[in-house]
């Protein structure tokens, strides 16, 4: 078959990372036979450079014409670049949010894993980290405080700004029924995260999630504040298997998870909506200070590429054959500087580059 995949190599280690992610896919399309066709989608700051916008129309046509869409990462330094003196409507990170919106992008799904041979990258100690882990974060993407309404007004002799926390039922619907099918695939537990203790958002986000839940009388359902799963990720990862949470509290936990998993270079991702499109992206940022150095792990990207293949293109044993590539290259050692072990012994592991690591996954197709 051939596919039509619209690419976003954006800013930062963008560039580099995609292009090992494109070694798996054309791997994969030599050994099982199909063709995966590329066209560059501008969006972020060098879209900014090229177009003075983050996001142009064109852009969002092109994502949407294509079958789904790889990404790699946007943004610069928010100190150093020129683009953080524009208007925030107009910076790298409006584009991200544009595009969301625009395709409708409303479940984000972030699995964080912990290979046993990166248990030594791990932050966490052996005696929290027992069997590993493997969860899966189900983050609302197109509501929340990222898209409610804001304002920064001045009223008696004060600067003030809004940010506004708004969910519908629909919204919060469609994203519980998501985790709740993903859950069914796994280990059928949800555990739904909140503020209900507080915010009027999170006790309506619980009583739609527990009425979704009435459908799946398989899957367990259990409800935690926000701020005791920030605590329980660090104290017994083991327990999680979907998280299911807003947009913002998602965004803040992925980076937690994956920082559990060795490092945030780790953390694939997969933005659905509900046609077989999709933005698939690693969780990690545009890591300005080592952009260019051949330095960024691709993993999170090369993953991402094995999500698109299993989400979108419906090719199961295409994606497994990257992750099991993956899995391969870790058992024979290599690392990127980022999961070399930060103590202990490092006999048996080889440091290698960017580049490098992307060779060695996709010679392993
Ligand atoms: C993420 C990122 C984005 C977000 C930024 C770049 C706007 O942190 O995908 O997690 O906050 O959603
Ligand atoms: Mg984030």
């Amino acid at each position: 078959m051939k596919y039509h995949v619209g690419v976003i190599s954006g800013d930062g280690i963008g560039p580099e990372i995609i292009r090992e992610a494109k070694k798996s896919l054309d791997a994969v399309a030599s050994r099982y036979g199909h063709e995966f066709e590329y066209e560059e989608i501008l969006m972020g700051g060098v879209s900014i450079d090229a177009t003075g916008y983050p996001l142009t129309d064109e852009a969002i046509a092109a994502a949407k014409a294509a079958d789904a869409v790889l990404m790699g990462s946007i943004g610069g330094d928010a100190k150093t670049s020129p683009w953080y003196q524009l208007p925030a409507d107009r910076r790298p990170e409006a584009g991200l949010l544009g595009l969301r919106k625009a395709l409708g992008l409303f479940a984000n799904m972030r699995p964080a894993y912990l290979y046993p041979e990166l248990k030594s990258a791990c932050p966490l100690r052996d005696s929290v980290i027992g069997e590993g882990f493997d969860l899966v974060i189900m983050r609302e993407l197109t509501g929340g405080l990222y898209f409610g309404k804001r304002e920064t007004g001045e009223k008696d002799g004060q600067k003030y700004a809004v940010d506004t926390l708004e969910y519908s039922e629909g919204e919060i619907r469609r994203i519980a029924i998501k985790a709740f099918e993903v859950a069914m695939k796994r280990r059928k537990k949800v555990t739904s995260v909140d503020k209900a203790n507080v915010l009027d958002s999170s006790r309506l986000w619980r009583s739609v999630v527990e009425e979704v839940a009435k459908d799946y009388p398989e899957v367990t359902l259990e409800n935690m504040l926000v701020d005791n799963c920030a605590m329980q990720l660090v104290k017994d990862p083991a327990q999680f298997d979907v998280i299911l949470t807003e947009n913002m509290f998602g965004d803040i936990l992925s980076d937690e998870a994956s920082m559990c998993t060795g490092s945030l270079g780790m953390l694939s991702s997969a933005s659905l909506n509900d046609t077989k499109s999709g933005v698939y992206e690693p969780s990690g940022g545009s890591a300005p200070d080592i952009a260019g150095k051949d330095i960024a792990n691709p993993i999170a990207t090369i993953l991402s590429a094995a999500m698109m293949l299993r989400y979108s293109f419906d090719l199961e044993e295409e994606a497994c054959a990257i992750e099991n590539a993956v899995k391969k290259v870790l058992e024979d050692g290599y690392r990127t500087g980022d999961i070399m072990p930060t103590t202990g012994s490092t006999d048996g592991l080889h440091k290698v580059k960017c580049s490098e690591i992307g060779d060695l996954i996709a010679e392993r197709i």
